[in-house]
């Protein structure tokens, strides 16, 4: 079976796993600290907060830009279920926002209509890695004093009108995701990038139950014989917040620091993947390729296709052994939202129908992008010819 997503993990990983096992320290310690550094730099952001998840990584975001109970928090509608989680866990209430079903990004026009007095901040997504339009959003969050946290968990490498996702000054902080088939796998883990230094420390404590001082700072303190009086010395701790066990460790930050030299690469045999299934389905039924915005870099975390034979594709190309998926069923569609509040989102009701993500990872190989494109080419010719109606 062709899958869909895909680590690229090697020799290379399991050869630093077996120098950090030697090490005895697998927690949170050194190898987080210099991935977060190397982080940082990759995304020129000032600062870089490592952590369990991507949803762990918004869920912080929120609590710590003091987002809390009645508060509003817009996310688009087509997206993972984090999204809308994070504000959820806080008490806040995500309120759904229509996409543009083109690009499936966050409609601005939507979410200027769905701002209230009680709205507080907003979560674009940068869907499959194509950013969203972030001056536009930011200019509207301006306008009415919202905070911006970008959700790009799909989005490592990305580029927004030449500079990284993860330091844009469109937003208070961006969220990574290397989950196990994200752009930078690690097996499950996440970062925060922000340019706000007033909320290191707290995102800092939130991470790790709410203490002040990791438990490496203070084994590096036991070494230290300077140290003058017992509140400065090992043990001593204090408890500054109601934190979480969200903190990374050494395991997965010493994949993530290999997976990191290796991204650009990745993410180049990504977009050329791309690029050969843009050319190989034009004018091939009623396929329509994803659409990038202008002045955009995507890191092409995914490939989603719109089609009216959407079901149809993905059972024929399971009979032959080439697995696709669907991302997303909108979140407001989900029966824990639906029991919540009846919402309509006409575009995002109408496109997730038509949503298919096909194979593309980068050790895709290219037998199996020519199978891949022969067999959809084959059974499109099974099909009556239909256009999809043509979106904007
Ligand atoms: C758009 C989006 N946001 C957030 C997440 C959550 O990421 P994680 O699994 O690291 O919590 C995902 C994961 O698939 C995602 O696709």
């Amino acid at each position: 079976m062709i899958q869909v997503f895909k680590p690229g993990l090697g020799k290379e990983e399991i050869q630093a796993l077996t120098e950090i096992f030697e090490t005895g320290w697998i927690g949170l310690g050194p190898k987080t600290a210099e991935f977060e550094k190397k982080f940082a730099e990759f995304t020129g952001a000032k600062y870089a907060i490592a952590v369990n998840s991507a949803t762990a990584a918004l869920h912080l975001s929120c609590l710590a830009l003091g987002i809390g109970p009645g508060d509003e928090v817009l996310v688009p509608a087509i997206t993972f279920i984090s999204t809308a989680h994070a504000p959820s866990y806080c008490g806040a209430i995500p309120v759904f926002v229509d996409v543009d079903p083109v690009t499936l990004n966050i409609s601005i026009e939507d979410m200027k209509r769905k701002i209230t007095n009680k709205t507080r901040a907003v979560i674009p997504v940068h869907f499959g890695g194509h950013p969203a339009l972030m001056s536009e959003i930011a200019e509207v969050a301006q306008e009415h004093g919202l905070f911006v946290i970008e959700d790009a968990a799909h989005a490592c490498g990305s580029k927004y009108h030449g500079k990284s996702i993860g330091n844009l000054s469109e937003s208070d902080t961006t969220c990574f995701s290397f989950q196990a088939v994200k752009n930078l796998p690690v097996g499950d883990g996440g970062m925060i990038t922000t340019n706000r230094v007033e909320l290191v420390r707290l995102l800092n404590q939130l991470r790790w139950m709410g203490i002040d001082k990791s438990t490496w700072d203070r084994t590096e303190e036991i070494n230290d014989h300077s140290i003058r009086s017992f509140s400065e010395y090992g043990w001593y701790y204090e408890i500054q917040e109601l934190g979480y066990k969200y903190h990374m460790n050494d395991i997965a930050a010493t994949i993530g620091l290999i997976q990191l030299k290796k991204l650009e690469s990745a993410n180049e045999r990504r977009e050329a993947i791309a690029r050969k299934y843009d050319q190989a389905f034009e004018g091939v039924g009623d396929i329509q390729c994803p659409v990038l915005q202008k002045n955009t870099k995507s890191s092409w975390h995914n490939y989603v296709i719109k089609t009216a034979y959407r079901d149809q594709l993905n059972l024929r190309l399971k009979e032959k052994g080439i697995a696709t998926g669907v991302h997303y069923m909108p979140l407001h569609l989900q029966p824990f939202y639906r029991r919540q509040k009846k919402v309509v989102l006409p575009q995002a009701e109408q496109v997730w129908t038509q949503l298919l993500t096909l194979p593309l990872y980068p050790e895709l190989k290219d037998e199996e992008i020519g199978f891949i494109i022969s067999s959809i080419k084959e059974i499109y010719q099974q099909f009556p010819v239909t256009t999809l109606k043509k979106i904007a």
